[in-house]
C-alpha cells in the first residue's frame, strides 16, 4: 500500500473509489464537483430526501455508475474536541475502504483533518484495517486489494506520509510477530526476525547472545526465566544508525515472553492462550526499529529484547528461589509469572552497560492489573524523569494513541522489601502495576531519564488478533526526538 498526495487540480481518472470526509454540507458538495454530473444529481436527490445529512455518525457507502469513480464514500468528519470524536469517522472511514473492497482510493478531507496526528492515525487505521493475518489458513486467502491512497491537497504531507509508511512496515511487522503462534515463535525465531530485519536495512545491526554469554554476564534473572523451557532463552540487541556515531542512542527494551504459563506459579487454563500476545513488548520494538529505518529518522536507536518461554518443568525456578542478577542485585522469586520484570532487569543492566543510552523507554504486556486500571484505552507510563513522561503523554496526544501515567512514588517501593534478598519480585496485590514498575527502576543506574510503558491493556484487544498498539505513540516519540 502507497500514501502519497495529489494536487488539487490533478486528475484522479485512475481511480475506482472517491472518499469524502465533509464537515458540512458546502464541503460536501465541494468535494464531489470530482463526480460526474449523472452522480451529482443522485446526491442532490439523495441530500433532498435527507438521506445524507451533516450529522454525527453519518458514513455512506454508494456504488456509483456512469462516472469515473465507481465507489463513493461520505463520512461526516467535523472538528472534534475529543480523541473518541476524532477516531470514529477516521474507523468509518477505514471500515467502509475495507468493506467496499476498493483498490485506489481519492481521499478529500476537511482541512482540520489534514493535521499531522489525524492524518497519521488515518493511515494507520486504513492499514489496520487492511491488515489481514492468513498464513495459518489452507485454501482461499484473501489479501488486501487496496494498493493506492491519495490524499487531495494543496498541502507539503510529506513528513506525515513518510511517517505513515514507516508505521505501515512497522505495525505489520509487530502484529505479524505478535500473532505468530507460541509454537513457532519461540526466542531463537525472534534472533532470526532480528538478523531478517538487519539485512533488509544497510543502518540496521543485530546480533544475540545465547546462554552461553548470558552466563557470562551473570543474567540470572533472565537465565532463571528461561531454565524451565526446552528453547532456550536468548538477549537480542539491533541497532539503527540514522545519525551520527557520536550521538548517544535512544534505548528501546522489550518484553519478549513468547509464551507465559506462569511457570510453577501455573495461570489457570481459561484464556492462557492469549498468553501467546506476552511478546508484544518485544513485536513494539522491532516493529520501532522497521519504522525508524523505513522513514529514515534521524537518530541512533538500540533496542534490546530479553527472550524467554516461561514453562513449569523439573528444572524451573520456584517460589522461594533467590537469583542473583546482571546488576549484582539479588531477587527473591516469590512469584514465577512475575516473570516479565526478571528478564527485564537484566536487560535494563545490559543496555546502559554496554550502550550508555540518553534515554530508556521500555515496554511490556508486564501486569494483568494494568487492564483492571486503565482497560484497552490507555498505555500506563510510569518513569524516574518527568520530562521523558510528558513528551510520551504529549506523543500519544498528538498520535491518538494515548498514555497515563501511574504515580510511582517511593512508597509503593516498600511493598517490595524481601525477607531474604535485595529485593522480592511482587509487591502483592495493590498497585500491582506500580510496584511491577518499582521493581524495574531499581535496575536504573545514575538516574538516566527512563520511562516504563505496561502494554498488557492496549497491546492486547481482549479476545482478538494483536492490535498493533502503543506503535504509532512509540514512533511519534522517536520522531520527536529525532527533530531535537
Ligand atoms: N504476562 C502477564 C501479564 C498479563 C496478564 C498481561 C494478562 C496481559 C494479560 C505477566 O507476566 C503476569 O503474569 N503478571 C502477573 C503479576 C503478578 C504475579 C504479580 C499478573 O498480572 O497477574
Ligand atoms: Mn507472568
Ligand atoms: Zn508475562
Amino acid at each position: 500500500m502507497r500514501f502519497q498526495v495529489l494536487a488539487l487540480d490533478s486528475s484522479t481518472n485512475e481511480m475506482d473509489t472517491l472518499v469524502v470526509g465533509y464537515d458540512s454540507m458546502e464541503s460536501l458538495g465541494e468535494a464531489c464537483s470530482r463526480l460526474s454530473d449523472h452522480s451529482q444529481k443522485l446526491l442532490q436527490t439523495l441530500i433532498e430526501r435527507g438521506e445524507i445529512k451533516a450529522e454525527k455518525g453519518q458514513c455512506h457507502s454508494l456504488h456509483l455508475v456512469d462516472d469515473e469513480f465507481s465507489k463513493l464514500i461520505l463520512v461526516f468528519m467535523p472538528k472534534a474536541e475529543t480523541r473518541a470524536a476524532v477516531l470514529g469517522p477516521i474507523d468509518a472511514m477505514s471500515g467502509a475502504l475495507k468493506s467496499f473492497g476498493s483498490v485506489n482510493a481519492a481521499i478529500s478531507l476537511p482541512a482540520h483533518a489534514l493535521v499531522h496526528g489525524q492524518l497519521l492515525a488515518l493511515c494507520n487505521t486504513i492499514a489496520d484495517r487492511q491488515y489481514q493475518f492468513d498464513h495459518y489458513r489452507s485454501g482461499d486467502k484473501t489479501p488486501s486489494k487496496l494498493t493506492d491512497v491519495s490524499f487531495l491537497s494543496d498541502d507539503d504531507l510529506s513528513a506525515t506520509l513518510s511517517l505513515a509508511d514507516g508505521l505501515l512496515a512497522g505495525g505489520t511487522l509487530t502484529k505479524n510477530l505478535g500473532n505468530t503462534p507460541p509454537n513457532v515463535c519461540t526466542p531463537s525465531y525472534l534472533v532470526e526476525q532480528a538478523h531478517a530485519l538487519a539485512d533488509k536495512h544497510a543502518n540496521v545491526h543485530s546480533h544475540a547472545l545465547d546462554v552461553e554469554q548470558m552466563s557470562a554476564l551473570g543474567m540470572g534473572c533472565l537465565l532463571g526465566v528461561g531454565q524451565g523451557s526446552r528453547t532456550p532463552p536468548a538477549l537480542i540487541v539491533m541497532q539503527y544508525q540514522g545519525a551520527g556515531s557520536d550521538t548517544a542512542p535512544i534505548a528501546l527494551v522489550g518484553k519478549g515472553v513468547t509464551f507465559d504459563t506462569g511457570g510453577i506459579s501455573i495461570k489457570p487454563s481459561a484464556n492462557m492462550e492469549m498468553m501467546t500476545y506476552d511478546m508484544l513488548g518485544a513485536a513494539t520494538v522491532f516493529g520501532a526499529i522497521e519504522a525508524a529505518a523505513t522513514a529514515k529518522l534521524a537518530l541512533n536507536i538500540v533496542a534490546v529484547v530479553p527472550s524467554a518461554e516461561n514453562m513449569p518443568d523439573g528444572n524451573a525456578i520456584k517460589p522461594g528461589d533467590v537469583l542473583t542478577s546482571m546488576s549484582g542485585k539479588t531477587v527473591e522469586v516469590l512469584n514465577t509469572d512475575a516473570e516479565g520484570r526478571l528478564i527485564l532487569c537484566d536487560a535494563l543492566t545490559y543496555v546502559q552497560r554496554e550502550f550508555n543510552p540518553s534515554q530508556i523507554i521500555d515496554m511490556a504486556t508486564l501486569t494483568g492489573a494494568c487492564i483492571t486500571a486503565l482497560g484497552h484505552i490507555n498505555t500506563a507510563v510510569m518513569g524516574n524523569h518527568q520530562p521523558l513522561i510528558d513528551d510520551i503523554i504529549e506523543a500519544g496526544l498528538t498520535a491518538y494513541d494515548p498514555a497515563w501515567q501511574l504515580p510511582l512514588s517511593e512508597e509503593y517501593d516498600e511493598q517490595l522489601k524481601s525477607k531474604l534478598a535485595d529485593v522480592a519480585n511482587i509487591g502483592g496485590a495493590p498497585a500491582g502495576t506500580i510496584t511491577a514498575g518499582c521493581f524495574l527502576q531499581r535496575f536504573i543506574e545514575n538516574d538516566t531519564p527512563w520511562a516504563h510503558l505496561d502494554i498488557a491493556g492496549t497491546a492486547m484487544g481482549g479476545q482478538k488478533l494483536a492490535t498493533g498498539r502503543p506503535l504509532r505513540l512509540v514512533l511519534q516519540v522517536l520522531a520527536n526526538a529525532a527533530q531535537q
